[in-house]
């Protein structure tokens, strides 16, 4: 009856357990899950009692006289062990031989009379057969084994990088003691190394330098942190040439924690195939397939939600249904996935009309009802321009090809974007739409009569400068918004540059532009940042707004304005005139009409002084 009573007191204290968490991959041969009592134990008919939280299955039940098969669930039975003198020494710890996925669960060790019980462990069992693939290329210097965990690691956390495949070895330890080091593999000597701030960041990958096709296999970070025993494979792949690495993020150590055990149990259905998580295509494509599958079936519940790498929500899919009210606005209309995802695996993602602006790293992601994780996955997408177009300063006109063979309807309408609020051309409802244009581009920018009809829906730009050098995109859309075609432009204009010597007259910093500018229009003419060289205003100059330095030495064309050439000449220039000169256009209500730059060097006249003797005396 005492020893009841004792009992009882303690049965308060043992509530409060949190679960170690094991994890181990599916091949091991067994698992241990720890339970170390040094407590007082009823005198009468005591007995250890494993038990599965999430199934209330008994695994094993273990008395004085060893374990009684007949009430352990079958599903144990040959499976289990526990030390023979386990009652004597307090060691209660469980032997799991040949631990599948199905397995992976919460376990709790109690020690029991039959009336009372106290709960000893709690023990989070993660059976994994996840891994993380990386490919190596032939001459990289070195490659990096993935490995996070959580944040702020206690200082006593341990790891061991080991290899499995071909054969076991011990890779790399942390921390590094002489015992430890001894036991390594001379393959990997001085190889091997470990960010210095791992404890804080979590980040215990490791990182291999020189690696050859010898060092391909299969890699085992374990991090021993607390009660905790963190397992990720990494599987080192030599095949592959360029230094990608494939980050399948699946199920990194941590998301693990906390988790119970019932969520675990689905680990098992998730495997990832994919291997390459990196897709290129040209912008202009119809559309782009971002690679993403699981082999097995997905529980109904299943949301899968695919972000970029700003957390932005490309696709929502959840309920069995595409979310789009819960996309970003950018990728509105733009996505699809397989309409049978849960029953195909197939959670590839079809981006339509991409451009220069969706090149990004896009993860999906794989959620249950319980937001758990089950699955993620990285592609990055590299998104090529087409067209690469560079030209001098001095020319005329350029030419920005956008063509197509499909029938465009008559009502389309067609917008070459330098940027959301920088539109360079509209056309709509069968004539030009200057009105939409950005000024920047006003009176320079010129089409077909009726490209949709033409297909050919190419712009010229007048009088390019260096100002102009960006990605135009040339976008068709219908009547009612939906696009129909997009296609980009990388134009590059090189800096005009001027070379001239020392006690010339004067020099031209040249600039032409299309002519008859609007009344309003003011300009200025800046070396660097914050010398003003020139200033021109109410169609005037305005000598008393220019630094000093220039004062009589500049002059511009007296109209200007009509005849479109914003040159500037500068007289007697000299070596400290040379850099960067740029002439900045704008309108009345300060909006940037123009731009150019003009890098102007002068060099200094070689100078022969009268009476130095040429050979030192
Ligand atoms: C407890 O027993 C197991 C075998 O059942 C053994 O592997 C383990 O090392 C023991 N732990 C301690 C702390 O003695
Ligand atoms: C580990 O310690 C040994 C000496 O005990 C030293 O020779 C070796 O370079 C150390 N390794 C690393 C990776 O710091």
């Amino acid at each position: 009856m005492k020893t009841l009573v004792m009992f009882g007191i303690f049965l308060h204290v043992s509530l409060r357990i949190q679960a170690a968490v094991i994890e181990v991959f599916e091949e091991a041969q067994s698992v241990l899950l720890p339970c170390l009592y040094g407590g007082i134990i009823p005198e009468e008919d005591p007995f250890v009692i494993w038990t599965r939280n999430d199934h209330n299955s008994q695994v094993i039940l273990f008395l004085r006289e060893g374990s009684d098969p007949e009430r352990q669930n079958q599903i144990y039975r040959g499976r289990t062990s526990m030390s023979p003198d386990a009652l004597e020494t307090g060691n209660y710890s469980l032997t799991f031989r040949k631990p599948q996925p199905s397995d992976s669960g919460n376990y709790i060790c109690s020690i029991s009379d039959g009336v009372k019980s106290i709960k000893l462990t709690e023990v989070q069992l993660n059976v994994k057969d996840v891994q993380v693939e990386v490919k190596m290329s032939k001459d990289a210097e070195f490659v990096v084994l993935p490995c996070k965990t959580s944040a702020g690691l206690p200082k006593d956390t341990r790891v061991e990088w080991t290899r499995s495949e071909p054969g076991f070895m011990l890779v790399h330890a942390y921390p590094n003691t002489s015992a430890r080091n001894a036991e390594r593999e001379e393959h990997f000597y001085s190889r091997t190394a470990m960010y210095e701030d791992l404890l804080r960041t979590g980040d215990v990958s490791l990182t291999l330098r020189d690696p050859t096709a010898r060092d391909s296999g299969r890699y085992v970070c374990t991090v021993y942190r607390d009660k905790d025993i963190l397992r990720q494979r990494v599987v080192l792949d030599p095949e592959g040439t360029p230094i990608w690495v494939t980050v399948l993020l699946v199920l990194l150590v941590l998301v693990v924690l906390g988790l119970t055990g019932g969520v675990l149990f689905y680990f098992h259905f998730i495997r990832v195939k994919q291997r390459d998580g990196r897709v290129t295509v040209d912008s202009g494509a119809e559309s782009v397939l971002l690679p993403c599958r699981t082999t097995k079936n997905l529980p109904e519940d299943a949301r899968v939600e695919w972000r970029d790498k700003d957390n932005e929500k490309v696709h929502v899919y959840e309920n069995g249904s595409d979310q789009s009210s819960k996309q970003s606005p950018f990728f509105r209309t733009r996505t699809k996935m397989d309409k049978n995802l849960l029953e195909t695996g197939d959670l590839s993602l079809t981006l339509k009309h991409p451009t220069i602006g969706d090149k990004n790293i896009y993860t999906c992601k794989v959620s249950n009802r319980d937001g758990v994780v089950l699955m993620m996955k990285q592609v990055k997408l590299q998104v090529k321009v087409q067209h690469q177009i560079t030209v001098d300063s001095d020319v005329e006109s350029v030419l920005l090809p956008c063509r197509t063979t499909d029938h465009l309807p008559g009502d389309a309408r067609v917008e070459w974007i330098q940027s959301p609020d920088k539109k360079a051309h509209v056309y709509e409802n069968g004539s030009d739409q200057p009105g939409e244009q950005s000024q920047f581009y006003r009176t320079r920018t010129k089409m077909d009569e009726e490209p949709p009809m033409t297909g050919d829906l190419s712009l010229t730009l007048r009088w390019p400068t260096d100002g102009d050098s960006e990605i135009f995109t040339c976008k068709v859309s219908s009547k009612n918004g939906v696009v129909l075609m997009k296609k980009q432009v990388q134009l590059e204009v090189k800096v005009c540059q001027v070379e001239v010597e020392e006690g010339a007259e004067s020099v031209l910093l040249p600039f032409r532009t299309t002519p008859d500018l609007p009344g309003d229009t003011g300009l200025e003419w800046r070396k660097g940042n914050y010398v003003t060289v020139h200033v021109y205003q109410n169609n005037s100059d305005q000598p008393e707004k220019q630094n000093r330095f220039y004062i009589n030495r500049t002059r511009m064309d007296e109209d200007l304005l009509k005849t479109g050439d914003l040159s500037l000449s500068l007289s007697r220039p000299t070596e400290r005139d040379s850099g960067e000169y740029r002439c900045l256009v704008y309108s009345w209500k300060g909006n940037l009409q123009r731009e150019k730059t003009v890098l102007l060097k002068v060099k200094a006249r070689r100078q022969i002084h009268e009476g130095t003797p040429l050979i030192p005396v």
